[in-house]
């Protein structure tokens, strides 16, 4: 059972277990010290530790040695001559928090354990979707009037898909915790914990809003039926200026929440419409549904026997793994987040073109782009003058978005910008 093996790493909690203790012990140890000491004691203490550390560092006197032709002030020269450290430093304990602190403080999804709230909290309101998984619901906190929350129910047992096991319900919990952990509350919606009820798992969201980019989508009168929701305001003005002022405001959300969440090794898998809510607090679109989604720090919820792709908004690797019955394609490790960029860059398609956002529309233009080679200067030749076309194309063409759709767009998911880069296009920094 690999999949629950990687979502509850018990092995590497018994390794861990003393690190952790020896860190809180530190912890506690400094700030009691802090406590007691006065303000200046504790400066000058802490002072001594950074200059017993930088006479201990033998290759900064190489950099302040270079750093010397340039009249700079003294605190400085320390300063930046201590600065590589301070990075390398800053990138080990990054890289130690995920690979070792996460895992044990995301693994908490068991029958036998408690969740983190009280299920007689809770009472179940509207229903927003379900499938085979389960189902989703409007949820009411204690006794409130208007529901705050929105509660995913979902089996906890792992389940057999293609013959191999798989657990979405328990990843998708890591994933939410792990998320969270990582200061992404921003980029998903907030998750607030969970518990047991009738042996479902129960998963609390605080609920965001009413809209997802799909149902606005929908809207005739898209982009400007957000424009409120996103900028507070409603001019009542129709203009291709205020249509791409929106359009890259959304792309720029949507690609700064898939950097986010790629910057802490989760792919999402089943980047789509209906999986971004607006929230109307925050005013921005959000990711949420991680059941599909995989970490590639800790290996949970990556199978390469299970791939669970969205029949139209998957990139063409997921394609050619259904059309070749799992012989070739499928997820790419390697190129990560990539997988997300492609779905994305046709989400940005879809918000420029309302020919694409019709029940067929992203199934026409993967056939028309596998039938230009993947030639996305190609296609726009095709569809210019063709009705429904024009506007977006002359919101892409003035503001940089051509190059950013070709970078998103590449069969090759390892030729694919990175979702870091696509966020700081110019087309995105509206
Ligand atoms: N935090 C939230 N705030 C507001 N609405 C939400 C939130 N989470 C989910 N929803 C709504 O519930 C719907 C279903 O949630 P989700 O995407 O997680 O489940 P799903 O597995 O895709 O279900 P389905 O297949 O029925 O859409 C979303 O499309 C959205 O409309
Ligand atoms: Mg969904």
């Amino acid at each position: 059972n690999e999949v629950t093996q990687h979502a509850h790493p018990d092995g590497s909690m018994r390794t861990i277990a003393p690190l952790l203790l020896l860190v809180g012990a530190a912890s506690a140890f400094t700030t009691n010290a802090a406590r007691l000491a006065t303000p200046r004691v504790a400066a000058s203490v802490r002072m001594g530790l950074v200059e017993e550390l930088v006479s201990a560092l033998p290759t900064t006197e190489p950099i302040k040695a270079a750093l010397a032709a340039v009249p700079l002030p003294d605190e400085l020269v320390t300063g930046l001559a201590v600065a590589p450290y301070a990075v390398v430093a800053a990138l080990v304990l990054r890289t130690a928090f995920e690979r070792l602190l996460v895992p044990v403080l995301c693994s908490s999804g068991s029958a036998e354990q408690e969740g983190s709230l009280k299920s007689q909290q809770y009472t179940r309101g509207r229903k927003l979707g379900g499938g085979n998984y389960g189902a989703v619901y409007e949820g009411f906190k204690g006794d409130e009037d208007e529901p705050s929350v929105v509660i995913k129910e979902t089996s906890q047992k792992a389940e057999l898909v293609d013959g191999n096991l798989a657990n979405f319900g328990l990843s998708e919990l890591y994933m939410n915790q792990k998320l969270m952990l990582c200061g992404q509350g921003g980029n998903i919606a907030k998750f607030q914990g969970h518990y047991y009820y009738g042996g479902d798992l129960c998963m609390v969201y605080q609920r965001e809003g009413e809209l997802t980019l799909a149902d606005a989508l929908k809207g005739k009168d898209f982009p400007y039926n957000v424009e409120e929701a996103l900028t507070g305001k409603e001019s009542g003005e129709e203009s291709l200026e205020l249509q791409a002022k929106l359009i890259r405001k959304m792309a720029g959300q949507v690609f700064g929440a898939l950097d986010g969440i790629h910057s802490w090794s989760v792919v999402h898998r089943d980047v789509k419409g209906a999986n971004l809510v607006l929230s109307d607090r925050e005013k921005r679109f959000k990711l949420i549904d991680f059941g599909a989604a995989c970490d590639t720090a800790s290996g949970t919820n990556y199978d390469p026997r299970i791939q669970v792709f969205d029949k139209e908004f998957g990139p063409p690797e997921a394609d050619l793994y259904k059309a070749t019955n799992g012989q070739e394609g499928g997820f790419v490790v390697g190129a990560g987040g990539k997988f997300d960029v492609y779905c994305a860059g046709l989400l940005v398609l879809q918000m420029c073109f309302p020919p694409l956002r019709g029940p067929n529309g992203v199934k026409r233009f993967k056939a028309a782009i596998v039938n230009y080679d993947y030639d996305l200067a190609a296609w726009r030749e095709s569809v210019e003058g063709t009705k429904g076309y024009a506007e977006g194309v002359e919101i892409l063409d003035n503001n940089g978005g051509w190059k950013l759709l070709a970078g998103c767009l590449k069969e090759s998911p390892g030729q694919r910008i990175s979702s870091s880069a696509a966020a700081s296009s110019g087309f995105c920094r509206a």
